[in-house]
C-alpha cells in the first residue's frame, strides 16, 4: 500500500515555511511521492530579477528526477499568503484555498507522468485535500510520445 495522501498533505503544509518568497510573500511546497513510496520536497523559490524564480512543483520534480527518479505517483501542493505562516494555527486550518499548479508546472508533470494515471492532491489543510487527475487539470496535452 502506498502512503496515505492526507499524510503527503501534512508533509507538503509543513515544508510552507521554506519557501524564498521575499517578493511574492506567498509560500508554496510540494511534495512528491515516487511509485516506491520516496517523498521529495519543493518549495517555491524567488529571484530579485523575477524570471529566476521556480514554482515549488518543479523544484520537487528537478530534485526527484536529478535523483534518478522516474516513476511517479502523486505531488499534494500548498500554498499560503504569508501572514497566514505568522499563525500556529496554519498547519491545521489557515490555508485559505486550493493552490492549483500553474500551467508550466502541470506541463513539467506530463513529461514524466501518465495523464490518466498521476494524482495531484490540492491542500487546503492536511485534512481538506482534493484529489484530480493530471489530465483533468491539463487535457488534450502534448508529451514525450509526439516526438
Ligand atoms: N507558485 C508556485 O510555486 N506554484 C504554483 O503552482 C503557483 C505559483 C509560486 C510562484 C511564485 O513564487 C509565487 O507562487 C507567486 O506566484
Amino acid at each position: 500500500m502506498f502512503m496515505d495522501y492526507r499524510e503527503l498533505a501534512k508533509i507538503a503544509v509543513d515544508k510552507l515555511k521554506y519557501s524564498y518568497v521575499p517578493y511574492s510573500r506567498f509560500h508554496v511546497a510540494a511534495a512528491l511521492l515516487t511509485k516506491e513510496n520516496k517523498v521529495y520536497f519543493g518549495v517555491n523559490i524567488e529571484n530579485a530579477a523575477y524570471t529566476p524564480s521556480n514554482c515549488a512543483e518543479r523544484t520537487a520534480f528537478f530534485k526527484a528526477v536529478s535523483e534518478g527518479e522516474r516513476e511517479f505517483r502523486a505531488i499534494a501542493v500548498a500554498g499560503c499568503r504569508e501572514e497566514h505562516l505568522k499563525t500556529p494555527a496554519y498547519l491545521k486550518e489557515c490555508l485559505e484555498d486550493f493552490c492549483p499548479p500553474c500551467g508550466v508546472c502541470r506541463q513539467v508533470m506530463r513529461e514524466f507522468c501518465d495523464p490518466e494515471e498521476f494524482d495531484i492532491i490540492l491542500v487546503r489543510t492536511p485534512d481538506d485535500i482534493k484529489v484530480m487527475k493530471l489530465k483533468e487539470l491539463l487535457p488534450e496535452s502534448f508529451g514525450p510520445e509526439y516526438l
